[in-house]
């Protein structure tokens, strides 16, 4: 037996040590080595069997060896438990940046609640739903509602023209022309609704805005029909009783014309900055078909008569909700929208 042995055994004590992961297999190093029937021990124990001249210097090596491999036990002890804390650590720290726990559902637009609504009460009082284009020409959206070039009533629209010459549709009465055209005459039970666009921003009015557009044509329709047909939608609609009038208004295409207000939101009546003043918020256009309107269509006005409506669908929502800047609905601010969840 010679230092051989003794070197054989540093070196896998060394490597072992350098191998282990944790604290707990460094122990089970320190024992196999350096514990009471270790293999250092061990290794002493060998010492009677030399030659008395060679006992010191063998005795000395393997007190060394002892010392070494407790030197590098008690630094690798120092490097895992170092490691072993950091682990903890980062198991217990909060990353602050991380995106908060539970998920929050989307919900329906109100405006979309708003537009089902009012649909599904038409088309149970059999009314057909009909769509248009956004993207119009003048004689749909203007001409064939009886709303020549030179009309002042075109100011009134602040129109967004495109380069070619077409406009997006300041108004959905361009599908009136389209549907009749499409399914040829009367009777005509239908109601169109979609998105319009008009220069215009303020608490009641934003560059683009929804309407329902509304258009009955029969033998004997008249403005009786009208009044009852808006009359029981409001109520159907806002689910009571509410101050409602029809006032005398204008449109090209309709004669006679009226619009419909409803008091207003904010201060029920009593005048406001969003009902400037008057009381009252205008949710509607209404009126007679213009008999040159179906002239121009080929409907014989001698024998058909009709009505036709254009519903501001935010103005709507803004009174069922109790909005008072119908801007808010645009705006995507997620706390005013989950109020609508
Ligand atoms: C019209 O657009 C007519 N086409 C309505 C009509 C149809 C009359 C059929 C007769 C027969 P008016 O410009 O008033 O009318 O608009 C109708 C409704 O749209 C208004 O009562 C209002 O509720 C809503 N509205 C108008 N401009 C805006 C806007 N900028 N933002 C939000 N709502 C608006
Ligand atoms: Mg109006």
């Amino acid at each position: 037996m010679g230092t051989e042995q003794v070197d054989q055994i540093r070196r896998a004590a060394l490597g072992a040590i350098e191998s282990v992961g944790d604290a707990q297999e460094l122990d089970a190093v320190r024992v196999e080595y350096l514990g009471r029937k270790g293999r250092v021990k061990a290794l002493l124990a060998t010492l009677g069997h030399l030659p008395e001249a060679e006992r010191p210097a063998r005795g000395e090596a393997i007190n060394a060896l002892k010392a070494e491999l407790a030197a590098a036990l008690s630094a690798r002890h120092v490097v895992l438990s170092g490691a072993e804390r950091k682990r903890a650590e980062a198991r217990a720290a909060v990353d602050v940046t991380l995106p908060g726990r539970g998920e929050v559902a989307g919900a329906e637009h109100p405006l979309k609640t708003t537009l089902k609504r009012i649909e599904r009460l038409f088309v149970g009082a059999g009314f057909e739903v009909a769509e248009g284009p956004e993207i119009e020409d003048e004689y749909y959206n203007f001409e064939a509602l009886n709303i020549p070039p030179d009309h002042p009533a075109r100011a009134m629209h602040d129109t967004f023209y495109l380069a070619d010459g077409r406009l997006l549709r300041t108004h959905t009465s361009p599908v009136q022309i389209r549907h009749i055209k499409k399914i040829g005459g009367p009777p005509v039970w239908m109601i169109s609704p979609g998105r319009v666009y008009r220069r215009d921003s303020d608490l009641t009015h934003t560059p683009m805005f929804h309407q329902i557009e509304g258009l009955v044509i029969d033998e004997g329709i008249h403005m009786g029909h009208l009044k009852w047909v808006l009359g029981e939608f409001i109520k159907a609609f806002f689910e009571c009783e509410l101050d409602l009038r029809f006032r005398p208004s204008y449109f090209p295409f309709t004669e006679p014309s009226a619009e419909l207000d409803v008091a207003c939101v904010r201060c029920d009546g009593a005048g406001c900055r969003v009902c400037s003043g008057s009381g009252w918020l205008e949710v509607l256009g209404c009126g007679m078909v213009h008999p040159r309107v179906l002239a121009g269509v080929g409907i014989d006005p001698e024998r058909y008569t009709g009505f036709a409506f254009g519903m501001g669908v935010e103005r709507l929502a803004m009174l069922r909700y109790r909005v008072e800047d119908l801007r808010r609905f645009f705006e995507n601010d997620v706390r005013f929208l989950a109020q609508f969840a």
